[in-house]
């Protein structure tokens, strides 16, 4: 059956998400073929924290892709604060197909989606970012070719990225390390998810505190802020607990000679990564914000396209 939400990656299987990144490839090579396939729908764009990657790419990609969109902020509607989130989405499903939703909270998401008919699509809560790791996995299928017998080393917080590219990677079989500070290790539920995964794809999970071990013989060194939107009243114990887990010139040195260094950015230069690191020709981090518009409009057609429909007279 088709799905109507895109909010986890642990919802989809690896045939319907290798889909997804194969509809990606297409519409980027042939953007112009898909200018009316979604031909008046309309998508809300619904942003409690700040975003330039994950708005461009859906308001850009929606509207290339023929669809009407609304950019609503916290300021205009408050999400469960001004009314509760069932009235706000029993609203926007009258007028619209879709709602793209960046929230603190991921039970937002699934309260939402479980209220009605509108698809709703994960732009990042506080426990998964599907919609980069479906942009990412586009990114390392283009470079590598293959996944199987590659390694993933993450560095960083174990949290709303680190997730979604974790089970993504046990999906496609894919090793996966993550390299985080004691107590910031991935969520263990979701740690079990891609364990399970993995098993099936024959890929490994590791979990380490430490960054040599964990980058060793890496193919993707992988990291992201130390202080996520949200957190900014931690931010000094944060900056303590990562401070040996900056991505440097000497730490991509232990991972393979021909490894690229990735970030979902924004990046945070001098903390969680260098500038050397970052602007080495081993960096692909604006080849993967390219390929978010690519991605971000095939989960839109994938979700939204419509069957061929009859007329009113059922013809
Ligand atoms: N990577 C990412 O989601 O970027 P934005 O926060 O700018 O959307
Ligand atoms: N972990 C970061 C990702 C930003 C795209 C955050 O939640 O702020």
């Amino acid at each position: 059956m088709k799905k109507k939400d895109f909010i986890s990656i642990a919802n989809w299987s690896a045939k319907e998400l290798l889909d997804i990144i194969t509809l990606s490839y297409r519409i980027k090579k042939t953007p112009h073929r898909f200018s009316s396939a979604l031909k008046d729908r309309a998508i809300a764009l619904i942003f409690e924290k700040q975003s330039l990657r994950t708005h461009v790419a859906f308001e850009l990609g929606a509207k290339q892709l023929g669809a009407h969109t609304v950019y609503l902020t916290n300021a205009d509607i408050s999400l469960g604060k001004r009314e509760s989130i069932y009235d706000v989405t029993k609203n926007l499903e009258r007028w619209l197909d879709a709602a793209v939703v960046r929230t603190y909270d991921h039970k937002y998401l699934e309260q939402m989606a479980s209220t009605g008919k509108l698809s709703i699509i994960n732009a990042l809560s506080d426990f998964e970012h599907p919609c980069q790791a479906v942009g990412d996995f586009m990114t390392i299928l283009e470079k590598l070719k293959t996944v199987k017998k590659k390694k993933f080393a993450w560095v960083g917080d174990g949290n709303n990225v680190c997730h979604s590219l974790m089970l993504l990677a046990a999906k496609l079989g894919m090793d996966f390390t993550a390299v985080t500070p004691e107590k910031f290790e991935p969520d263990t539920f979701v740690t079990t998810l891609a364990r399970d995964e993995a098993q099936r794809t024959k890929a490994s999970i590791v979990l380490t505190n430490d960054p040599t071990e964990g980058v060793r013989n890496a193919d993707i060194v992988y990291t992201d802020v130390w202080v996520s939107m949200g957190e900014e009243a931690h931010r000094d114990e944060k900056i303590k607990a990562f401070v040996n887990y900056q991505v440097t010139t000497s730490l991509m040195k232990l991972a393979k000679p021909t490894a690229l260094f990735m970030h979902c950015l924004p990046a945070h230069r001098g903390e969680e990564v260098t500038d050397e690191v970052i602007d080495s020709p081993q960096s692909i981090v604006f080849e993967q914000a390219e390929n978010r518009l690519y991605s971000q409009k095939a989960i839109l057609v994938t979700l939204l396209r419509k069957k061929k429909t009859s007329n009113i007279a059922g013809e």
